[in-house]
Formats: structure tokens, C-alpha cells, sequence
């Protein structure tokens, strides 16, 4: 008998989600990698075989066992998009929306993400560590065991630093991957969005560029135009930055195309894309990362085309979009919105949000649960995945495992 660390046997549903390095697209996001009555083994945190549960019965032994009979069991939520470090919330802005302002007139009025880039600038390492904690606790508890962060609310040089370094210093269990977004919102210092862009470019790019993985930019009418984007974009792309863009939000100024056509690893958001603008994003390889939370809470009926991106043979992703504006830690209300909202099906959502998420976010050792990956993982008080959107609202997470540690 080979020796393990931990056993998990009698899982209802195992999806794996196991095969393959590349992101899956198009009709590939049905294949979960699903293995009836499964079971697993970890060793040093990782995963050291998995299959029918006879055969790793017989093969192995192991110091603890877990039964999951009855139980759903999938790799961590990987959250691929989300403005983690903020202090102070917006609550009353939500009122406004239900009485029916429009997010851009409450951005253009100071409110918005000016009013959380005041907040933020005031706060301390410190505070923003404080803030930061009890959202990725919570997360970690609804099943996220990475996530990525941009930064976005500093704007400028000593701001931004002090945002990436407190995703870079804060210690937890939840594995966060830092995105430089200065280009976010044009900070009241500056009066013009071009110049603004030249200081991204020349003073905190340079600078960010060991900190940062990757470099975003909100590309939309009334913030920044498809020219200063790629500007930037291109300028991060030279200091060895992966690139990602916030395109098709609120309305299509034609950044999807363009940032696919760069090389971006992902596109996001998405709400208004273009037919032209899914072509490119399939034929370049570009991921989409959809975040049906953010319309959800615009009270918007209209959410990213799903199912066209997934006819068309792109890969999808989904995210929570954590911020201010759309304040949710849960992927499982994300994964309800998706299958709801834009008619996912729930073994497309279950990819979206764990193997395609870590791959939008250039991760290859997490994702799945196959020998040699990390051992993050869910145990689900649910019997089978359709539960998962389907029971909804309520945290259906029994446990979570972060490479191999009961969290
Ligand atoms: O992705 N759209 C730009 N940024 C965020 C919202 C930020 C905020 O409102 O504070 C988003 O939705
Ligand atoms: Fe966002």
C-alpha cells in the first residue's frame, strides 16, 4: 500500500475537472472531468492520485479519511476578477440606483469609485489589511481559494504602491494574484485623461512592473478611449506584464477587439460585445471573463451573450467582480446569476469559475484536482452539481481545502 497524507472517499460527484493545459472553449466547458463515486489522495498538499473509488482503496493508506458520501465534490473557486482593496462602502448608492440614477451619473456627480479612491487614500496598510481580511475570510468560507486583485482605488504612484503591496503583505490562507488598475478612473489631480495616462505610463508603470502581474484598464465612454488604453496597454505588455482590459461594460467604444488583437490573456465584462468582438476573442485565444453580479446590481436586464461567446468556441470565465458597486465574496451566487441569467449550463459555470478561472489569471497548478496539482478543494453539502445554482442564496460549501489543509 502507497502512503498519503489525507483520503477522500465516497464522493457522490467528483469533478475533476482533469485534462489538459489549455483553457477550455466553446463545447469543451460541458467535460467536468466528472468520476462517479470517487475518491482521492494528497500528499505535501498536493494531489497525488484520484480515480474509482475501489482502486485508490486498495492502493492506498493514509493518516486521515474523509468520507464524502452524499457530497459534491469540485476543485476551489478561482475568482479571476475582483477590486479587493477598497476601504468604506457605498450603500447609499444603492438607493439611488433603485430610485433611478444610472451608475455613470453617479461617477460624473463624485460618487463612485472617486468617492471609495478618497476613502482609500486616507486608509493605512494597516486599515486596508483590516477591510481586506474579513471580505477574504468570508470569501475563503463560500469556497474561493485564489483569487486575483487589482489595485485601482489610488490612482496615483504612492497610492497604488501601497494597494499592491498590502496584496502582495497580506497574510492568508487565500492565494491572491495582483492586476495594476491606476488606469481605473482619471484621479481629481488631473483634468485630462490622456495626460493622466502618460504618468501611468511613465512614472507608476515602471515602477509597479515587479509588483504587479498584470495591468488592467477601464476602457469605456467618459473614462478611457480605445487609443490611451492601448497606449498603456501596450507599454505594460514591454515591461513584461500580462494584459487584461475592462471592455463593453456599459457601452462598446471597441476595446475587446482591440486588446484581443494585442494579446490580452482576457477580456472583461463584456455586456455589449459585438459578434466581430467574439470573433476576435475566439480566433486570438482571449478568455472572457463574465461578471453577471455587476448587472445584477445595476438593476441592468442585460448580461454578457454566454451562450453566443460559447457557440462561437471562446472560453469563459466567471468572477465576482468584488467591489464597492457589486459587494459579493460568493462564487456560488455568481454561478446561480451565470445559469440563470445568461443560461449557462451548470457544468459550463462549475469550468468557468474553477479550471478557465486559474487559467484567465495564468495559473496551471490549480484548478483541477489531478496528480501533481494543488490541493485546493470543496466538499459540498449538495449530491450532485445542479444543486449548486440551483439551491441558492445559502453557503452549500461543507468544507474547503487549501493544498491540503482544512481551512
Ligand atoms: O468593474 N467598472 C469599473 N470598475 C468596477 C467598479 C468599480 C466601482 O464602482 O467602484 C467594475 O464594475
Ligand atoms: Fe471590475
Amino acid at each position: 500500500m502507497m502512503k498519503a497524507d489525507l483520503l477522500v472517499k465516497g464522493c457522490s460527484e467528483l469533478h475533476t475537472l482533469s485534462g489538459g493545459k489549455k483553457p477550455r472553449m466553446g463545447k469543451e466547458m460541458m467535460d467536468t472531468g466528472l468520476i462517479k463515486n470517487g475518491a482521492f489522495v494528497v500528499k505535501n498538499g498536493e494531489i497525488l492520485d484520484v480515480g474509482k473509488e475501489d482502486r485508490i482503496l486498495k492502493e492506498y493508506e493514509a493518516a486521515e479519511i474523509i468520507d464524502a458520501s452524499g457530497k459534491l465534490v469540485v476543485p476551489g473557486f478561482v475568482d479571476p476578477h475582483t477590486h479587493l482593496v477598497f476601504s468604506g462602502s457605498r450603500e447609499d448608492e444603492l438607493v439611488m440606483k433603485i430610485q433611478g440614477k444610472t451608475y455613470m451619473e453617479i461617477l460624473n456627480a463624485g460618487g463612485g469609485i472617486l468617492r471609495t479612491v478618497r476613502k482609500t487614500r486616507e486608509a493605512s496598510k494597516d486599515q486596508l489589511k483590516y477591510e481586506m481580511k474579513k471580505r477574504m475570510d468570508v470569501m475563503l468560507a463560500h469556497g474561493t481559494t485564489t483569487a486575483e486583485a487589482k489595485s485601482g482605488y489610488g490612482l496615483d504612484l504612492d497610492n497604488e504602491m501601497k494597494c499592491l503591496e498590502v496584496i502582495r503583505e497580506i497574510d492568508h490562507p487565500l492565494e491572491l494574484v495582483p492586476t495594476y488598475m491606476g488606469a481605473h478612473a482619471l484621479p481629481p489631480e488631473f483634468d485630462d485623461h490622456s495626460k493622466y495616462i502618460d504618468y501611468c505610463c511613465d512614472t507608476v508603470l515602471p515602477a509597479v512592473a515587479d509588483v504587479a502581474e498584470f495591468c488592467d484598464v477601464f476602457c469605456e465612454k467618459g473614462v478611457f478611449d480605445a487609443g490611451d488604453s492601448k497606449r498603456l496597454l501596450v507599454k505594460a505588455a514591454e515591461l513584461g506584464l500580462g494584459i487584461k482590459v475592462h471592455a463593453d461594460e456599459i457601452e462598446n467604444i471597441g476595446c475587446t477587439t482591440m486588446a484581443a488583437e494585442l494579446g490580452a490573456i482576457s477580456c472583461e465584462h463584456l455586456v455589449k460585445s459585438s459578434s466581430g468582438d467574439i470573433e476576435a476573442m475566439a480566433k486570438n485565444s482571449v478568455i472572457g471573463i463574465l461578471l453577471p453580479g455587476t448587472p445584477f446590481m445595476l438593476m441592468d436586464d442585460h448580461y454578457s451573450p454566454a451562450r453566443e461567446m460559447i457557440d462561437h468556441g471562446m472560453a469563459i470565465a466567471l468572477a465576482t467582480d468584488l467591489n464597492p458597486n457589486c459587494w459579493t465574496e460568493s462564487m456560488q451566487m455568481i454561478i446561480t446569476l451565470a445559469c440563470l441569467q445568461m443560461k449557462m449550463m451548470p457544468e459550463e459555470a462549475l469550468t468557468a469559475s474553477t479550471f478557465n478561472a486559474a487559467r484567465a489569471i495564468g495559473r496551471a497548478d490549480i484548478g483541477s484536482i489531478e496528480p501533481g496539482k494543488k490541493a485546493d478543494f470543496l466538499i459540498l453539502g449538495i449530491p450532485n452539481l445542479m444543486h449548486l445554482p440551483y439551491h441558492f442564496g445559502v453557503n452549500l460549501v461543507d468544507m474547503v481545502f487549501k493544498e491540503g489543509v482544512l481551512q
